[in-house]
Parts: C-alpha cells; sequence; structure tokens
C-alpha cells in the first residue's frame, strides 16, 4: 500500500513538471520553426515532453496524418527509440519529411486501420501510446480496449472542442468506468490532451 502512495507521489512529481513545462514558450517557438507553423501547437510541446520525461524508447502513435506530433514525439524520446505509427492514408512526403529531419530510422509507418493493426506491434509494450486517429466515440472505444494492455500511459488528443467535451472525450469516460485501475489528468493544451495512466 505504502508502495502504491510512494509511486503515486512520485507521478504527481512528474505531472507538475509537465505543467511547468507547458509554459516554455521557447521550446513551443523551436518545435514551430522544425514543424514550419507559427500556430498555437501547445500538445505538440506537451508531447514532446512526455516523451523526454519517460524517457520513451518505443511509442505507439494512431493516426499519423502528416507527421506534426509524430515528430515531437521523435524528438524527446531517446534517440535510438522507435515510433510505430498508424493511419488508413499515407500522406505524399511523410516520409520524406520525417527523412530530412534525420528520424527515418527511428519512424515505422504502417498503412493500415488503428483497430487492425499488424499482429507484430499487438506484441509489443509501449512507453506510451497517442490515440489521435479516427474521433467517432465507438472507434476510440474499441482503440482503448484494444491497445491498453500494452501501456501504462494513453495520451489522447482532441478531447475538447469550444469548451465541450467531444467523442473521444466520452470515450475515455467509458474506459475510465470499466477500468478503475486507471486515471484522468487533464493537460491543459489547445483542443484537449488527456493522460489515461496507471500505476
Ligand atoms: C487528426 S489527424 C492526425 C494528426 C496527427 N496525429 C498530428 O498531430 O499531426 C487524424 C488522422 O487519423 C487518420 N485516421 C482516420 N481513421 C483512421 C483509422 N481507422 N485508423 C488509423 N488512422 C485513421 C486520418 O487519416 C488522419 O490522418
Amino acid at each position: 500500500m505504502i508502495g502504491i502512495l510512494e509511486r503515486r507521489e512520485r507521478d504527481l512529481e512528474q505531472i507538475k513538471d509537465w505543467q511547468i513545462i507547458q509554459t516554455n514558450s521557447k521550446l513551443r517557438k523551436e518545435l514551430g520553426r522544425i514543424l514550419d507553423t507559427e500556430d498555437d501547437w501547445s500538445q505538440l510541446e506537451t508531447l514532446f515532453f512526455i516523451a523526454h520525461i519517460l524517457k520513451a524508447r518505443q511509442v505507439l502513435e494512431l493516426g499519423t496524418g502528416w507527421g506534426d506530433s509524430g515528430i515531437a514525439i521523435l524528438y524527446g524520446m531517446n534517440k535510438h527509440g522507435n515510433l510505430y505509427s498508424l493511419d488508413i492514408q499515407n500522406y505524399s512526403q511523410l516520409r520524406e519529411r520525417i527523412n530530412l529531419l534525420g528520424l527515418g530510422d527511428n519512424f515505422h509507418f504502417y498503412q493500415v486501420s488503428s483497430l487492425s493493426p499488424p499482429e507484430e506491434l499487438l506484441k509489443m509494450k509501449y512507453d506510451f501510446i497517442y490515440i489521435d486517429s479516427n474521433h467517432e466515440y465507438e472507434h476510440v472505444v474499441k482503440e482503448l480496449e484494444l491497445y491498453c494492455d500494452l501501456t501504462k500511459y494513453i495520451v489522447m488528443h482532441d478531447v475538447i472542442h469550444e469548451a465541450e467535451t467531444t467523442q473521444p472525450a466520452k470515450a475515455a469516460f467509458h474506459f475510465l468506468t470499466l477500468h478503475p485501475e486507471w486515471n484522468l489528468i487533464r493537460l491543459n493544451t489547445r483542443h484537449g490532451l488527456w493522460l489515461l495512466y496507471r500505476l
């Protein structure tokens, strides 16, 4: 019991760091420069630090898109780490973009639905899993169930829209009701970034 409480304290310490880090606009600007955007992509900065603080070596991303979040994670994680990223679309020039940044060896892309991943990906463990694919409630519920045993940290994007919780957020609440060992922390970024974790 004491062990669990101590671990919880340690987790809270880490989370305090994350909140301080969110105010670090220098890094946000630097990521903006790398990603060629001046927009407020504060979730990228936070993803960078989650990868960094966890010293992540193995991360799974559902919803690669054009690679912004993947690049932020790759920059934050261990330089020998691997990011496995799934998307039903293969954006043209995604690979070229990642290679130009020197991250090609660390990035493993699969053009598949997040609900039909290759078997090999379901046999691995991940330092965290980032969910940002199809945002429909049923889809996210299935993703959470499919992957939750492979990690202790799940980060979810687009949980807030115009101050309202979205379908991914409702899926997270459903998941938390069924899995009391999982907890929720709301990270304060653009469109909301939620961290689900279990000790
Ligand atoms: C919001 S974008 C991802 C953005 C990316 N994570 C970033 O921050 O740069 C959502 C992506 O999910 C992909 N997607 C939609 N349905 C999917 C599915 N069933 N499996 C995997 N990816 C899916 C879309 O093709 C799209 O590229």
